[in-house]
């Protein structure tokens, strides 16, 4: 079986790091040091741990899983991964800097994946050690329950990368789709502008936070409202995957609601931080507005 490296073990990092071990990939996770990718992995045995406690997954396999996950501290112990996906902070000088250390490691034959929400692939692959060998893998949260991958190659991509990074997917039980390498590729570019345009109705006060979020959830049955899948992408990730979709096409319709900068600039950035468009220090949550 493969060895797949992961860098950044934050909640997409960690769901791509669990699903891939419970299908019994090796995985080397990592982010800015030991200590964040330990932390990553303890955040993983804790969700186990609660569907252990629901009968819904049994203690061995949550162990054995477990023991599929290596934390590592630096980019030298990824080199034996014939995968590596990037799942770091949604910044384009940050992910670029991870290309260039990564490309040092990464193995002869290896690919190279963005799990990026919205920077261009063929920018990034340019970037990197060999473009051929570079594609963007979207996964969506909570990875190890959301069922698609979107792949979408770069304009450089080999079809051999195509390939493999299809097949890993299907393996890890994800259905697939290939998307253009346009700004939010098919699902994002759909979505995006929907969080948002929540936010600009929650902030010309159209609607509560918990009326906009109730009317979503029965009137479209969606599983949760916009308000708490903002929380939940995370405020920060959101503003900037704007902000790219506005930088790259240069349209005044994907301007952040004034709303989410002031949220960000706050540092109530959802879910991650205990505090968004809801509190999350309680039982249950509570809408902050
Ligand atoms: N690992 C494995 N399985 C897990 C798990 C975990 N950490 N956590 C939950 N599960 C399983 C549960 O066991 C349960 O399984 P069964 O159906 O077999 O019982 C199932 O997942 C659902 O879990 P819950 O019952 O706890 O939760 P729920 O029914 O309230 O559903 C949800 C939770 C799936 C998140 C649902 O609310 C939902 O679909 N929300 C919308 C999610 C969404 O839209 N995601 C996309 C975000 S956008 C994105 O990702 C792209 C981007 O770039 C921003
Ligand atoms: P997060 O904030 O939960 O985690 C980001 C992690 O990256 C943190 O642990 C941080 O320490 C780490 N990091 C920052 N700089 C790093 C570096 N130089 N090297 C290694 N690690 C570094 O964010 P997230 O929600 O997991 O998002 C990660 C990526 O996945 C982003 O590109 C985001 O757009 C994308 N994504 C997010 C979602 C979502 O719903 N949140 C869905 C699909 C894709």
């Amino acid at each position: 079986m493969a060895t797949i490296g992961v860098i950044g073990a934050g909640q997409m990092g960690a769901g791509i790091a669990q699903t891939a071990a419970q299908f019994g990939y090796d995985v080397l996770l990592t982010d800015l040091d030991l200590a964040i990718a330990e932390k990553g992995k303890a955040g993983i045995e804790k969700g186990l741990s609660r569907l252990v406690a629901r009968d819904k997954l049994a203690q061995a396999d949550a162990t054995a899983l477990l023991a599929r996950i290596a934390p590592v501290g630096d980019y030298a112990a990824l080199a034996p991964a014939d995968i590596i996906i990037e799942a770091a902070t949604e910044r384009e000088d940050i992910k670029l800097r991870i290309f260039e250390a990564a490309g040092k490691v990464l193995g002869a034959g290896a690919v190279l994946a963005s799990n990026t929400s919205s920077i261009p692939i063929t920018r990034m692959a340019a970037a990197s050690p060999d473009p051929a060998r570079f594609i963007g893998m979207h996964f969506f949260n909570p990875v190890p329950v959301m069922r698609l991958l979107e792949v979408i190659p770069g304009l450089a991509t080999s079809k051999n990368t195509i390939d493999r990074a299809t097949a890993f997917g299907t393996s890890i039980g994800k259905d697939v789709v290939l998307a253009g390498d346009e700004p939010g590729f098919v699902v994002n570019r759909i979505l995006v502008p929907m969080l948002n345009e929540a936010i600009f109705v929650l902030g010309s006060g159209v609607g509560s936070v918990e009326d906009i979020d109730k009317g979503c959830r029965i009137g479209l049955n969606h599983p949760m409202g916009p308000l708490t899948l903002a929380d939940f992408v995370g405020l920060d990730t959101l503003l900037e995957i704007l902000k790219v979709y506005q930088a790259t096409t240069g349209d005044p319709k994907y301007r952040p609601a004034p709303l989410l900068t002031k949220y960000v600039e706050a540092g109530w950035i959802g879910k991650k931080a205990g505090r968004g468009f809801y509190d999350y220090s309680g039982e249950k949550p509570v809408p902050t507005r």
